[in-house]
């Protein structure tokens, strides 16, 4: 029983983040940390969800969801900044658990960690297949629908799993193949293909917001909230909250900067600067944009794969329709590549504690980039892309990655009372309010969502409690007892 709250001391961890022997390469400054922010966080979220959770939820009131999620991903933020100031390690909310909440919970993030970083990655490659779709349509290239989706689609009103007809997405396999390849290439390449292709995103986005802005109808505002229609979640003020649950998905990912802490020049400087400062850009011009999209076209047209074209449209501004989607394209490139990059740094972090085998921390000779692991990851993700419905996915994704908010804010707080004497380069104000409201907002947006996703949460992690019991915890037990701390670290920790 004991062994399930082994926790690492808080100094063997610095102690590893700075060991240079075996480690990753320290090559990326504050403004890349922030591109690689921005890069992951703005993707499927805005691009796909937000015209859906318009016509669906809040109406334009949207705006205000989106500014609550941003609250709650601001509590999380300053928590993680907090942590990742602290824990420069590459594992980030993993190894976070592990030094406050003991090895069992840290399994349990890092498991839970693989719903949002490869589920992500997944979900955003289907959402980049759709955009290519389109736009390959719009140049006259009809792509064979047999090799444009997955073979089963889950119609949730009924409950029931249903035959498409076609047999997988072989777009979104492309895309998860050419990522995979620039990420073994090695991390300064990866930084480079992601601030160019943040440069486009963003410039798509601000360019369409100045397009825009010429359009605006503010009667399209009024109400900002359209009434209730009898059930919670369809518009009022509970479809503000639901669609503030909905477009959660939108803000994922600033995270994902922490999981590079071993590869970034100065983390304990640099990492608040990098969660913080992508956080603060992506929820300005999220809500900018909001406001152009619900100004310019009826919410209640934009329940489509594509709202920003079809707002184009509303505008008569068609010559913009295909530089919008090569964005879009470009903007979902860079998501799933740092998702895919996370995903790979968290199983590294993993293995070298052994609670995954040792394989998975192999650093290629030459590029210096855990290679093994990021192929498979490669390979899991391009199956799972190629064969599930996107709805499916994302919504793992987003329970996924509240629990693991959840339990961030919960380490924060332990360690607050634990080793209040720690240095904390980055202190997270409010003192403990901020992990508390924290906790409360991640738990009341997991609540928001249906019963089917917890059930398949629950499964998820029954399977991870067998791998745990049956694997990890012998060789991650054998391993902490190897690897001495240092005299002055003691097991408060
Ligand atoms: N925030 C990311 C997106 O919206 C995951 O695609």
């Amino acid at each position: 029983m004991k062994r399930l709250f082994l926790k690492k001391t808080l100094e063997s961890i610095q102690e590893e983040a700075f060991d240079e022997t075996h480690s990753l390469r320290r090559s990326i400054g504050p403004v890349n940390l922030i591109l690689l922010g921005v890069g992951v966080i703005i993707g499927a979220g805005i691009f796909v969800l937000t015209g859906q959770a318009a016509a669906q939820n809040a109406g334009p009131g949207i705006v205000i969801s989106f500014l609550l999620s941003a609250v709650a991903c601001g509590f999380s933020g300053l928590c993680y900044a907090e942590f990742a100031s602290m824990l420069p390690i590459a594992g980030s909310a993993y190894t976070y658990a592990y030094a406050t909440l003991g090895q069992f919970l840290a399994w349990i993030i890092g498991w839970d960690l693989i719903l949002e970083y490869t589920l992500g990655a997944t979900t955003v490659s289907i959402g980049w297949s759709g955009y290519f779709l389109s736009f390959l349509k719009d140049i006259g290239i009809n792509f064979p629908a047999a090799l444009s989706g997955p073979p089963f689609g889950f119609n949730p009103e009924l409950h029931r799993w249903f035959l498409t007809g076609a047999f997988f997405n072989l777009p979104a396999v492309l895309l998860v193949a050419f990522v995979t390849v620039i990420l073994v290439l090695g991390i300064r390449e990866s930084a480079a293909v992601n601030a160019a292709v943040v440069f486009i995103k963003i410039s798509i986005i601000l360019a369409f917001i100045f397009v825009g802005i010429h359009y605006v109808k503010p009667a399209l505002w009024h109400p900002l909230i359209p009434p209730n229609r009898g059930q919670f979640g369809l518009f009022g003020f509970s479809g503000v909250l639901r669609g503030a649950g909905v477009i959660f998905f939108a803000y994922i990912g600033f995270d994902a900067v922490s999981t590079l802490a071993q590869e970034a020049k100065n983390p304990k400087r640099d990492m608040p600067i990098g969660i913080l400062g992508s956080l603060f850009i992506c929820t300005v011009l999220y809500i900018v944009v909001a406001l152009v999209l619900t100004g310019v076209v009826s919410y209640t047209k934009l329940n489509v794969p594509a709202p920003f074209a079809v707002a184009l449209d509303a505008m008569k501004v068609y010559w913009f329709s295909p530089f919008l989607k090569i964005g879009a394209i470009a903007g979902l490139t860079s998501t799933v590549l740092v998702l895919l990059l996370g995903q790979s740094r968290i199983f590294f972090t993993m293995a070298k504690d052994r609670l995954l085998p040792k394989w998975a921390a192999k650093i290629h000779p030459r590029f210096r980039t855990p290679y093994v692991n990021t192929m498979l990851t490669g390979c899991v993700t391009a199956v799972a892309a190629a064969l599930l419905p996107l709805g499916i996915v994302g919504e793992m994704v987003s329970i996924g990655t509240l629990l693991a908010f959840a339990i961030v804010c919960s380490g924060v707080l332990v360690l607050r009372y634990t080793r209040p004497d720690a240095k904390r380069v980055f202190r997270a104000p409010g003192g403990a309010a901020t992990p508390v409201l924290g906790i409360i907002s991640c738990l009341y947006l997991m609540a928001s969502l249906p019963l089917d996703t917890w059930l398949r949460l629950i499964i998820w992690l029954v399977i991870g409690l067998v791998i745990y019991f049956t694997y990890g915890i012998k060789y991650a037990h054998a391993h902490l007892k190897k690897s001495k701390p240092p005299a002055s670290a003691t097991s408060r920790a």
